[in-house]
């Protein structure tokens, strides 16, 4: 009997973390199919010698590795966060790039898979997720293993120019296609690599989702990301979202719209360009002033990495210069808080917001759009403004699209949504609504692993 065994850097083996995007996805998968999940335990060793930490629950086995502090800083903090991050960001500006980083990211890879190689069986299927392990493929390979292996990449794949700027692009695509199977959020990070591939390495589209380069023919195609859409309503009817939404509420007022953003504190967000276009719209909108309050809520996130830390500085300053402006003696325009809130809290305060703010300036997928439109209420629908390029505006056209660059756009887009009348409210939110539903993360599971093991687990 086969067993799914996934393999990423963070996984959820605490509760807590089973909020984010790829925690939630893989947490989901294993639970239904009972499978392994190799992974980060959070820790830095003290010694060299790394066992594997196992944990069992809910019928999922981890498996968990801690790394040496050179390995933490090479291929976690350097190779992962400051050169793939950035670069597959379209942020090549900020990027450090390291050779040494990179040698470190490849022998971390290549030491995970010989501690996982003796423990897989001949019939369990493998799937790799996230760009800290795209050398993982030709790793287990090496190790002997030749089972069924599959990627999901859950940020953007960039365009062939950018991805060139990464010194090793050809390393690693050569070491992407010993996966069987290459799963993307977006048709046009799909294009992206498989461009990059028919240009640089000889590669060639045999269609139908199948691709040829280096010796290897592999499905290469778009898996759309989803959330566990039921899950999520049900959380922004809970007594703790209730609690949340009637706390948001008395800060309201009952005369003010709320309009809500969360995202972890990233540069690739657009939360600069975000508060940008609030004072825009306070700008061009005079009538808006003292009527709407905006929502910001965003935990720090990777706080050692120095283009973090800055981020966290403009926004601290962006923030109070806006309320400086606008802000009036018994009105905050602008409310900012660098904290998490619980999945429950969060669904309450989308339930109640009229407008939620997605700009990212790029984003693999962004599953926030599809909580908010979960969360809210069918007689009386808020309205997603959503970026070009989240890789969820592919599904959710029916959203306000706005370009996160242009704060003007994003001003107007926030002023339409906040006047638009209910029936067109209605019938963007339906559209928004059956697309999440449809292609949930069931959908998503099944549609990625029938590829991958066209007989099924089990
Ligand atoms: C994104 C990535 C994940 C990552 C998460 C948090 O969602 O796709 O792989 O785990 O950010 O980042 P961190 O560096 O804290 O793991």
């Amino acid at each position: 009997m086969g067993r799914l065994i996934a393999i990423s850097n963070r996984t959820a083996v605490d509760p807590k973390a089973r909020a984010g995007g790829l925690a939630v996805a893989v947490w989901e998968s294993l639970k239904a199919t009972g499978g392994v999940w190799f992974g980060w335990s959070g820790e830095i060793a003290e010694s060299e010698h790394r066992v594997l930490h196992a944990h069992h629950d809910e019928g999922v086995e981890f498996l968990l590795t801690d790394l040496t502090r050179e390995e933490h800083d090479g291929y976690y903090l350097n190779y992962a966060n400051r050169v793939i991050w950035p670069v597959f960001h379209y942020r090549i500006d900020l990027a450090s790039f390291d050779r040494d980083a990179f040698t470190i990211y490849a022998a971390v890879n290549q030491r995970i898979a010989r501690q996982i190689a003796p423990r897989l069986h001949p019939d369990d299927v493998v799937w790799v997720h996230d760009y800290h392990f795209m050398l993982m493929a030709d790793a287990l390979r090496h190790t002997g293993w030749e089972g069924p292996t599959g990627f999901f990449l859950h940020i953007p794949f960039p365009a062939p120019e950018v991805f060139r700027a990464l010194p090793e692009h050809h390393w690693i695509a050569r070491a992407l296609c010993a996966y069987d199977v290459i799963g993307f959020q977006a048709e046009r990070d799909r294009y992206n690599f498989v461009q990059y591939l028919i240009d640089d390495c000889g590669g060639e589209d045999l269609g139908e989702g199948r691709v040829k380069a280096f010796d290897q023919t592999i499905t290469v195609k778009a898996y759309p990301i989803g959330i566990d859409a039921e899950g999520f309503r049900e959380a922004s009817r809970s007594a703790k979202a209730d609690e949340a939404a009637e706390r948001i509420g008395r800060f309201l007022g009952g005369e003010r719209e709320l309009v809500i953003g969360v995202d972890r504190m990233d540069y690739s967000k657009g939360l600069p360009e975000r508060f940008e276009a609030v004072g825009r719209l306070f700008d061009n909108f005079p009538d808006m002033r003292g009527r709407v309050s905006v929502t910001q809520i965003t935990p720090p996130s990777r706080s050692k990495v120095e283009e973090y830390q800055e981020l966290r500085v403009e926004l601290d300053g962006l923030a109070g210069r806006i309320n400086g402006d606008y802000g009036d003696l018994d009105w905050i325009p602008l409310r900012y808080l660098a904290r998490s809130y619980s999945r429950e809290e969060l669904a309450g305060l989308f339930r109640i917001a009229r407008v939620g703010l997605v700009t990212p300036l790029r984003d693999g997928m962004n599953l926030v759009c599809k909580e908010f439109v979960m969360a809210q209420d069918e007689d009386d629908p808020g309205v997603l403004i959503l970026s070009e390029f989240a890789g969820a505006a592919e599904q959710l056209q029916s959203a306000l699209i706005v370009n996160p660059h242009d704060t003007d756009n994003v001003a107007e887009a926030i002023h339409t949504a906040l006047t638009m009348p209910l029936e067109e409210r209605k019938s963007r939110w339906r559209r928004l609504r059956d697309t999440t539903v449809e292609q949930d993360i069931g959908w998503w599971r099944e549609k990625f692993l029938s590829d991958l093991s066209p007989g099924g687990l089990n």
